[in-house]
């Protein structure tokens, strides 16, 4: 049987969950419910990670006891869970006896092995980032990572051989054994190993930090809170001789090793950690060089999610600017915060956070296209067909619209269909094919062209009043309309199970959730009880203060003519606006690396009558300074200036990116001279 084994991050206890964490759970949530409906046997667990300078700081600072604190806020994460309908089979604490054990065994084996070696050790040290830097990997004197205080440290450390697996570790992302998803990330990784790949410093003093798993071999130290914490993800499923203890925790039956329910060996190979970008390089560098050190498998498969920022800064505890989920599901509900973060994010990117999108989503999503769907469907079914589902009448067919409806849920639960895509405003994929490639917008996206076909059909259809003259016809729309958006929610489960689940009871169909594999067209049956039910999805209006910093949504422009599809535009901006940019032809004149950044390019561009400008661009992964200088680019030069990386960048270099994650630059065609303005 194929398995699937999602893990999250386990979440730093020095601060209260916020959407961040909220965000990374609910897409392995969703990820592992897919894989459900895929037909596997799925294993999720999340957790806390207790340990370490940052947890030992936030309890001094409350005057507690680090334990008293982590006890306290590993509750508030868990409980976070059930109110974001989020249902793992395991939440997993750092600070676990049986977790621990499994830290000194590990740590023990790389001892006894020759793989974790004590050397003495100076360097820069930042509290903030838990790590030493050298003096050039400082920026303006500070942590280049969190821009916190350094200090110097000289002190006799352990050392893991990171260094040896480097070529290991390379081969196993080329080769595709380590698939790292989306495949930009994995370029971000191999580029860093471009670098000689040091050896990894995995022990504090407890004369510095006393809150650690002390290492099995040396007790005036513990070790560093990342060799401890990635362990989680080997023990929640009883590796390194940890069945006996999880059973005895969790419960005989319920952990992996114990019961039916599999081994570390059956699940090892099915792992899939979904993980946020800031957390790449610990995950995709340190955790599988650990575990082939280990003498394990690196891990089959990472989904790393971009960030939620709020006025372009990343949202987190340390910034103060967090937005409480647990509010907003109390004003909105869990589904419609699942739908918007699941929905609005593309898997990978970045997206800014707002209550007015949230709201958008929650009124053009569920409650136009899904909550209408199913109101009006319903609502025949009780005023004409005494509230059960119509039979189905001999001879006649659905009208063409309702056939493609038909095949097109067809084709999203995997079958060969005589489905056109070109019938579909936009490309629409099997739910394997987008699930295996963890892009759950799309999945997401894809399904709703059902839903939104199946109003279509409504509105040509025309049962309310075909029911009036020719009540069979309206009997086969009305059969097939219920039949499809039971499809609908069985496939939208994964996003909003509780809604999902109360919509199949709504069209009369007993059966639950099912597999993609035994959902079959027309197993609705007829004369089924339709129940009356409240509606779904109440719209919601922003009160004008709590948006009044933020600019009044425009209002959505339709393009209406004959012959050509109804778009709607939604933030149409009109020419005054677009007029604001400058945007210009240039010529490349020097382009080069950035120092200390794998991902800058410096140029500088020849804008005509603007004179030179510094360009910096993120483009090193994508090309090459020789490809660069001597060529004509757009740049748009009317953009606040940038300081990065601590060299002012004087315009914006147009480029296109691809749903693959290349970046490819928009050249100018014909030869429109350096300066010229782009309209
Ligand atoms: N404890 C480590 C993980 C150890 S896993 C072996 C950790 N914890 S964390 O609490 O700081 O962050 C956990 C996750 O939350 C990261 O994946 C991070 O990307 C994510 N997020 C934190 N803020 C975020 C946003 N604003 N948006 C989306 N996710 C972000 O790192």
């Amino acid at each position: 049987m194929s398995r699937f084994y999602a893990t999250t991050p386990i979440y730093y206890v020095n601060g209260k969950p916020h959407i961040g964490h909220a965000y990374c759970t609910t897409v392995a949530d969703a990820a592992a419910r897919f894989h459900r409906l895929l037909g596997e046997q799925t294993y999720f667990c999340t957790g806390t990670d207790e340990h370490g300078q940052k947890v030992q700081e936030a309890a001094e600072k409350r005057g507690i006891p680090p334990q008293q604190h982590v006890d306290e806020l590993a509750e508030a994460f868990r409980g976070l869970l059930p109110k974001l309908h989020i249902t793992p089979e395991q939440f997993i604490r750092t600070t676990e006896p049986r977790h621990k054990a499994v830290v000194a065994r590990a740590l023990q084996q790389l001892w006894d092995n020759d793989l974790i070696e004590k050397r003495s050790f100076a360097g820069w040290y930042s509290t903030a980032a838990e790590r030493f830097w050298t003096e050039k990997d400082l920026v303006d004197g500070k942590c280049p990572d969190t821009g916190q205080e350094v200090v110097w440290l000289e002190e006799a450390n352990y050392f893991f051989l990171m260094s040896r697996f480097q070529q290991p570790l390379i081969d196993a992302i080329e080769s595709g054994k380590m698939r790292i998803l989306p495949a930009n990330r994995a370029n971000e990784v191999l580029g860093f190993l471009r670098e000689p790949l040091l050896d990894l410093c995995i022990s504090r003093p407890k004369s510095r930090l006393s809150w650690g798993i002390e290492l099995p071999f040396d007790s005036e130290y513990v070790t560093y809170v990342w060799f401890d914490a990635l362990l989680n993800y080997v023990t929640a499923i009883g590796g390194f001789g940890a069945e006996a203890d999880n059973a005895a925790t969790l419960g005989e039956g319920a952990a992996p090793a114990s019961g039916d329910k599999g081994t570390f060996e059956t699940w090892w190979p099915h792992v899939c950690h979904f993980l946020g970008k800031d957390i790449l390089t610990t995950h995709a560098v340190y955790w599988p060089t650990m575990l082939m050190a280990l003498g394990l498998e690196p891990p089959r498969q990472y989904c790393v999610t971009g960030w939620w920022l709020m006025d372009n800064t990343k949202m987190s505890k340390s910034l103060g600017n967090v937005v409480d989920p647990l509010s907003l599901k109390d004003t909105y509900g869990p589904e419609v915060l699942r739908w918007f973060l699941l929905r609005e994010m593309a898997v990978g990117q970045d997206a800014n956070f707002s209550e007015a999108g949230l709201v958008k989503r929650n009124n053009t999503d569920l409650a136009n296209d899904l909550g209408n769907l199913v109101q009006r469907t319903t609502a025949l079914v009780h005023k004409h067909f005494d509230s059960q589902v119509p039979t189905l009448p001999e001879d006649r067919d659905p009208s063409p619209l309702l056939t493609s409806a038909i095949h097109l849920a067809s084709y999203l639960c995997g079958e060969d269909t005589p489905f056109e895509l070109t019938r579909s405003a936009q490309q629409v994929w099997p739910v394997e094919k987008t699930v295996d490639e963890l892009k759950l917008h799309v999945t997401l996206a894809d399904i709703m062209t059902l839903v939104q076909r199946l109003n279509q059909v409504l509105a040509s259809d025309q049962p309310f009043k075909t029911v009036k003259t020719d009540k069979d016809a309206a009997a086969v729309t009305v059969y097939h309309a219920l039949e499809g958006i039971r499809i609908a929610a069985n496939l939208l489960w994964p996003a909003i199970p509780h809604t999902a689940e109360a919509i199949l009871e709504r069209v009369g169909w007993t059966r639950g959730v099912l597999p993609l594999a035994d959902i079959n067209w027309g197993d609705l049956p007829e004369g089924s009880a339709v129940p009356k039910g409240a509606g779904l999805f109440p719209r919601y209006k922003l009160d004008a203060p709590k948006d009044a910093a933020k600019p009044a949504p425009k209002p959505a422009k339709k393009a209406k003519q004959k012959g050509l599809p109804e778009i709607t535009i939604d933030n149409a901006i009109g020419y005054d606006d677009f007029a604001k940019l400058d945007l210009r032809v240039g010529v490349v004149k020097v382009a080069e690396p950035v120092r200390k950044s794998d991902k800058l390019l410096r140029m500088e561009v020849d804008v005509g009558e603007l004179g030179l400008r510094q360009v910096l661009a993120g483009v090193a992964k994508h090309l090459t300074p020789e490809q660069l200088v001597g060529t004509r680019i757009q740049v748009l030069t009317n953009l606040a200036p940038r300081k990065l990386m601590g060299l002012w960048s004087q315009g914006m270099m147009m480029l296109a990116e691809t749903d693959d994650g290349r970046l490819v630059p928009m050249r100018p065609d014909g030869d429109a001279p350096a300066g010229s303005k782009i309209a």
